[in-house]
């Protein structure tokens, strides 16, 4: 099998611009056609449970690449452990004018400025409510046309369509591509707006595990000021890292691209750093979702050493083809078995000093 994607679907998939290649390749999911990539058995040294959930893998795919949740069952079925879906934001909108998403094969990298294109929080819940093939969270973020001074109320929107058919909600507030999104990261801001979806997450009579989304671009005493305030309004985690403004270190000529998030191998140690200082600052309480240049089953087990209990990815998927999970998983469980950790739980910040 990837002889097939390697030789013959990357190739005529890369030959498209990306966001036609990213269509056609919902398209494709949607409509069965990856069933020869399908691998459903697990193997149980992966299994973990983390904020009262249980995960057949730690592998999960990262917010934006099923933003509508039209494909959770088929991503599952290639070995995904779980799937977030979204970011849907209160009000169905657009997003930015194309061209919005590129790639950078020679850095194996690509940049987005999509700026959460979605149907919206009702349609993408009415569409969750049908399916459950595995954990499955909900991403929400601010319409752009809100101002910050009025996010939370459009956050607490977004929140109240989606609870009820989310296993978990992610607050995100650091997509580089919404204007000004990223200030609600600050203290102020972000108190505000944990304090109020905690409280309505408890008035109801099942609340669900809420978790913060971040940069890899904070500093550390901004890093330390988000546990905080994780800790204080009681979320179950925080998934470490959104993609980045940075253009550091990069191969290809990006000139030409302008403004975007950068995912991929260039942020895989920089969010690697951030998963450790998190963990270093809170090492139990919170729960960590590492995320941001998993290309390899060693990539995906660095972040667990550095503290990530459940790891995503995105870029890595869009390279690596869809036998790209159940190799991430089938890598992980052999270096756990060679390295004598008998869960995935076990290695969880065991580089951490
Ligand atoms: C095309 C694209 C769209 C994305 N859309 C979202 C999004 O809507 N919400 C979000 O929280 N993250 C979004 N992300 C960020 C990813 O979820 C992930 O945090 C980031 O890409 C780092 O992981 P990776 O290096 O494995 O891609 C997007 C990433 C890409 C590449």
């Amino acid at each position: 099998m990837p002889f097939l994607w390697d030789k013959l679907l990357r190739p005529l998939a890369f030959k498209m611009d990306a966001e036609s290649a990213h269509e056609r390749g919902i398209r494709a999911l949607e409509a069965g056609l990856a069933a020869p990539f399908y691998s459903e058995e697990t193997d149980p040294i992966l299994e973990c449970s983390r904020f009262g959930l249980t995960f057949r893998n730690p592998l999960g795919i990262a917010a934006g690449f099923d933003k509508n949740g039209v494909v959770v069952e088929p991503l599952a079925r290639l070995g995904f452990g779980f799937v977030e879906v979204g970011t849907v934001t209160a009000r169905p909108q657009p997003g930015n004018p194309k061209p919005r998403l590129f790639r950078l094969p020679d850095d194996n990298a690509l940049i987005n400025r999509l700026g959460f294109n979605n149907d919206g929080a009702d349609v993408v819940a009415a569409r969750l409510k049908l399916s459950k093939a595995c954990v499955a969270g909900v991403n929400i973020g601010r319409n752009k046309d809100v101002a910050n001074d009025d996010a939370v109320e459009n956050f607490l929107e977004a929140f109240r369509a989606v609870r009820d058919v989310a296993d978990y909600v992610t607050i995100n507030v650091s997509s580089p591509n919404t204007p000004a999104l990223r200030e609600l990261q600050q203290r102020e801001h972000l108190n505000e707006l944990l304090g109020a979806l905690a409280a309505e997450n408890l008035e109801s009579d099942r609340p669900k595990p809420l978790l913060v989304k971040i940069a890899p671009d904070l500093d550390d005493a901004s890093i330390e000021s988000v546990c905080d305030l994780a800790t204080t309004h009681r979320l179950s985690g925080i998934i470490a890292t959104n993609t980045s403004t940075s253009r550091d270190g990069l191969t290809s000529d990006v000139s030409s691209i302008g403004e975007g998030g950068l995912s991929g191998r260039p942020i895989r140690r920089r969010s690697t750093e951030v998963i450790r200082t998190i963990y270093r600052y809170s090492p139990r309480g919170l729960a960590i979702i590492g995320v941001g240049g998993i290309f390899t089953s060693e990539d995906a087990f660095e972040k667990v050493c550095a503290g990530a209990c459940l790891v995503q990815a995105y870029t890595g998927f869009v390279y690596g083809g869809p036998g790209f999970p159940s190799r991430i998983n089938a890598g992980l469980a052999a270096i756990l078995r060679e390295r004598g950790f008998s869960s995935v739980d076990e290695a969880v910040g065991s580089s951490v000093k």
